[in-house]
């Protein structure tokens, strides 16, 4: 009788961000970072995803300064996160990190509690990241640079969707997903690997009678 291999275990998930440092990217500026942002999102001031990044921006930057100028950054910050929930329905704490050239499609349903969202990344409305079980506040995911994410998904637990990868409509995803992979349903599974011709990453500026995806 051939033994049955032992179940893998998956290391502890390391502590997440405390939030006391500036997180956004290093290798540009913050107004070149939020200049950037406004091209992503097809230099429509009014987009809710740019609104959503602005507000996290300025939550890292404000980190950057000494306790006593930053107490009223702080004030300002809560006051236009809480605002950015209230009128976009997107949820991003700053003590995510995020990498350059994210990009938040649509309105609302947005919640985004992530260990780290990579470069060039696309998201949809009603996506989460989050937790898999109630308590369970360290199981949060990674997502890597160039994923691609269709509305409605839900990545939940300590798993990392490889970078270059799309995740389907509606895709509940709890296991890693490795990259270049093409993942759909529920639980979600891969269905295709792609080719890095197909990969690429998409451009960063999006012209603006394209806003529709
Ligand atoms: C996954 C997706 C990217 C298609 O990828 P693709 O490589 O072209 O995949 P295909 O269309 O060839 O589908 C492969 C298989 O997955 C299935 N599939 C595709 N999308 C799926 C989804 N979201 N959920 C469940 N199954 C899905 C297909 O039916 C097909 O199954 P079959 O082989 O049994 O017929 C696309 O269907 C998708 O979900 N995009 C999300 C975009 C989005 O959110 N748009 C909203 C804009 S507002």
């Amino acid at each position: 009788m051939t033994e049955k291999p032992p179940p893998t275990t998956k290391a502890p998930p390391p502590p997440l961000s405390r939030g006391d440092t500036n997180q956004n990217p290093k290798d540009i500026g913050f107004l070149a970072l939020l200049r950037e942002d406004l091209r992503t999102h097809g230099n429509n001031p009014f987009e809710q995803g740019f609104w959503a990044l602005a507000v996290h921006r300025f939550g890292n930057w404000r980190m950057g300064f000494p306790k006593l100028i930053r107490a009223p950054l702080t004030l300002l910050y809560r006051f236009l996160e809480k605002w950015v929930e209230w009128t976009c329905g997107i949820h991003l704490p700053y003590t995510v990190k995020v990498g350059r050239r994210l990009h938040i499609w649509h309105f609302g349903c947005l919640i985004l509690h992530a260990r780290s969202i990579g470069d060039d990344v696309h998201l949809r409305h009603a996506t989460t990241f989050g937790v898999a079980r109630t308590f369970d506040n360290l199981g949060i995911p990674t997502i890597e640079d160039r994923v691609d994410i269709g509305c409605g998904a839900a990545i939940l637990g300590n798993i990392t969707v490889g970078h270059d990868s799309v995740i389907g409509a509606n895709a509940v995803v709890v296991h890693d997903i490795p990259p270049h992979s093409i993942a759909v349903g529920i639980p979600a599974k891969v269905v295709r690997t792609l080719k890095p011709a197909e990969t690429s990453a998409p451009p960063a500026t999006v012209p603006e009678s394209t806003v529709s995806s």
